[in-house]
């Protein structure tokens, strides 16, 4: 491959955040391979990536816990230089169910990643890490909107997780360093960013690329646009009986398309500065309780959406929002995209594709 900026291998690149991170990364002159497994995703988003942006990456079906499957793609393109991993499960409450199998996938997968990247010395690796990670910073005085020196605290498997690969690639970046640094030989090259991601939502504004799990969705905003097209009678709040301006919980709902933005920026940095290990929250410091979430999309919709208030969820939090200031110091990256822009591309994804990437979108969106 004929590499403008840089190759850069991207795990999870079929999925939600993985696909627009893709596009973003073709669009600013990078080259891109992607390795997913297809669990939660559908190879369709390779072709809308391509559809928007005229730019096709390169595909492997390739589960990233076989190591040796792993480990082929890597020594078939010695051209990469850089690793940006999504891959991984992420629901909060499977998580719980089945523990073993979200460690052996998040955390193993990741150290088979790591050592495939010290066998072929790539050396930056930027990391899908989560707001999770901090759990409940209610618990601490002055931590809301949230810094990234708040202590770490996950709630749930799926947190610990991402806990985990955190302080994984830490200690693997932090040896190599040390290693090479005793032999007197360039250290700087080993980096990583963790990027503690807040609420992502939002789809393409061209409503041809957008999020399509495979099971049930349980985020809010996926949730709102089944009751919007009818596929679920209403949106049932969880909780109204927190401490907030109206009672339900509040989130920093974050544009899919500034997140991968910030994996832009993450990667530039890490070249450009070669900081060691670093971690960044991405988020808009704006939070926005349930209650304003679905009165926006009902407002973009054009009707009021149904719903009901029942108990609070298992482990939810009050307030998870952030304080980005980090991220638009260093990074210069701040959101650009309103919740109404948000809204709105949702709104025209799921409106146009009610079947998500298993049929194609009408003729007029392709053409536009
Ligand atoms: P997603 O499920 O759409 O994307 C994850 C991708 O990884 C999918 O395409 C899936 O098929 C793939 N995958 C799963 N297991 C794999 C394996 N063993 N080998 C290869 N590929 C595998 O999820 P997303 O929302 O795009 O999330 C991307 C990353 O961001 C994940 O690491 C997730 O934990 C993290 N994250 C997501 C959110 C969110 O709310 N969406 C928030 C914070 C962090
Ligand atoms: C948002 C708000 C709910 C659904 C989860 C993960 C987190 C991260 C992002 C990966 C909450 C309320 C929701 C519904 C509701 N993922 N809600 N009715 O829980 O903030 O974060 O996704 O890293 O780790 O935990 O997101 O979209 O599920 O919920 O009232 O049907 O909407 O209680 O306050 P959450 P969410």
């Amino acid at each position: 491959m004929a590499g403008g900026k840089g190759t850069v291998l991207v795990t999870g690149g079929t999925g939600y955040i993985g696909s627009f991170t893709t596009l973003v990364l073709l669009e600013d002159g990078y080259d891109v391979i992607v390795v997913d497994n297809l669990a939660n995703s559908s190879v369709v988003a390779i072709d809308r990536i391509e559809r928007i942006c005229k730019k096709r990456p390169l595909f492997y079906e390739v589960d990233i816990t076989d190591e040796q499957a792993l480990d082929e793609v890597f020594a078939k393109h010695p051209e990469i230089n850089s690793v940006i991993h999504f891959a991984a499960l992420k629901a909060v409450g499977e998580s719980g169910e089945i523990p073993l199998e979200y460690y052996r996938v998040n955390v193993g997968g990741s150290i088979s990643l790591l050592r495939c990247m010290e066998r072929h010395n790539v050396t930056n690796v930027v990391f899908s890490s989560s707001a999770t990670v901090y759990g409940d910073a209610t618990r601490f005085p002055n931590m809301i909107p949230i810094p990234e020196h708040c202590p770490l605290g996950p709630t749930n498997t799926y947190g610990q997780t991402k806990r985990m690969i955190e302080q994984v690639i830490t200690d693997q970046i932090e040896a190599q360093r040390r290693k090479l640094k005793a032999a007197g030989k360039p250290y700087e090259q080993w980096n990583a960013a963790l990027l503690r991601y807040f609420n992502p939502c939002g789809a393409h504004p061209s409503g041809i690329m957008g999020e399509d799990p495979q099971g049930v969705p349980y985020n809010l905003l996926p949730l709102l646009g089944k009751v919007a097209t009818g596929e679920r009678e209403k949106l049932q709040v969880y909780g109204d009986d927190y401490p907030s301006r109206d009672g339900t919980a509040i989130r920093d709902y974050i544009h899919v398309l500034d997140l991968a933005d910030g994996h832009l920026a993450a990667l530039n940095y890490l070249r450009e500065h070669k900081p060691g290990v670093r971690a960044w929250n991405l988020g808009s410091g704006r939070g926005s309780t349930v209650f304003e979430m679905i009165k926006a999309f009902s407002k973009v919709v054009g009707r009021d959406l149904p719903y009901e208030v029942v108990g609070r969820r298992h482990g939810d939090v009050l307030d998870l929002t952030a304080n980005p200031a980090l991220a638009n110091e260093e990074l210069q990256w701040k959101t650009r995209r309103t919740l109404e822009d948000a809204c709105a591309d949702l709104w025209r994804w799921v409106k146009n594709n009610p079947k998500g990437y298993r049929q194609e979108p009408p003729a007029e969106l392709l053409a536009a």
